[in-house]
């Protein structure tokens, strides 16, 4: 028998009934996050439910103007694109040339390239650069997890009172639970957790699909 508090475990078969019902993934976006898997190689992108949850992030907090630091090949990117207001813009920051280029074929086939400014090279040294043209509505961090709290402190200098600075894979596969961690990815996520829960210029918590999305809103 079920009780009222009983915590449903978040699994394949709830996340496939949320995308069949609200998750609206196109022929170009199911292209690109099946295209790892055809290759052999492992998927990086964040899940389409993942990437709904950012859409509407987005469109909530009425953004014209975002910043996402991981480009990879552009799934996410373009989730976040579709959410922002017409003449909104975003910037994505990827270091990998190769990833660079395909993700900018890729928006020219989600046609949302106009909306997409991609800087290719390190976020940390490219970053200053769009900081005139903030501040922004909103800031997604997917890049290295070593680097989250210089990107989370960026944004909280750049991006607008009421904005919001989203992280993703904030349950590192659910490594994040160990105490006793040596791994220097799983330890920097660890107190990247307690940076943000305790920085009282954000209200912020954790949504539990996927690998996890730290969610939080400037002061
Ligand atoms: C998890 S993937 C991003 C996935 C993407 N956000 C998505 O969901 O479609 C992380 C990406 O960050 C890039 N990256 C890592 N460190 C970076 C840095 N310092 N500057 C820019 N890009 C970086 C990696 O090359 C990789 O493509």
């Amino acid at each position: 028998m079920t009780t009222v508090n009983e915590t449903i475990e978040y699994n394949e078969q709830l996340s496939q009934y949320i995308r069949n019902l609200f998750v609206v993934e196109d022929e170009t976006l199911q292209q690109i996050r099946e295209r790892p898997s055809k290759e052999g190689l492992p998927p990086h992108d964040i899940n389409p439910e993942e990437g709904r949850f950012l859409q509407l992030l987005v469109r909530a907090s009425n953004a014209k103007s975002a910043v996402e630091f991981g480009t990879l090949v552009g799934y996410s990117s373009i989730w976040i694109a579709r959410g922002l207001a017409p003449e909104g813009k975003l910037f994505t920051f990827e270091k990998e040339p190769m990833c660079a280029d395909i993700a900018k074929d890729n928006f020219a086939k989600a046609n949302v390239a106009h909306q997409i400014e991609l800087l290719c090279g390190d976020a940390h040294a490219l970053v200053d650069s769009i900081a005139a043209q903030g501040p922004f509505d909103f800031v997604f961090i997917d890049a290295e997890k070593t680097g989250y709290i210089d990107y989370f402190e960026w944004a909280l200098e750049n991006t607008r009172p009421g904005g919001f600075i989203v992280a993703h894979n904030v349950f590192l596969h659910r490594t994040i639970l160990d105490a006793d961690t040596t791994d220097e990815g799983v330890k920097a996520m660890q107190m990247f957790h307690k940076h943000v829960a305790t920085s009282n210029r954000v209200m912020s918590t954790v949504f539990p699909a996927g690998d996890g999305t730290l969610v939080a809103v400037t002061a």
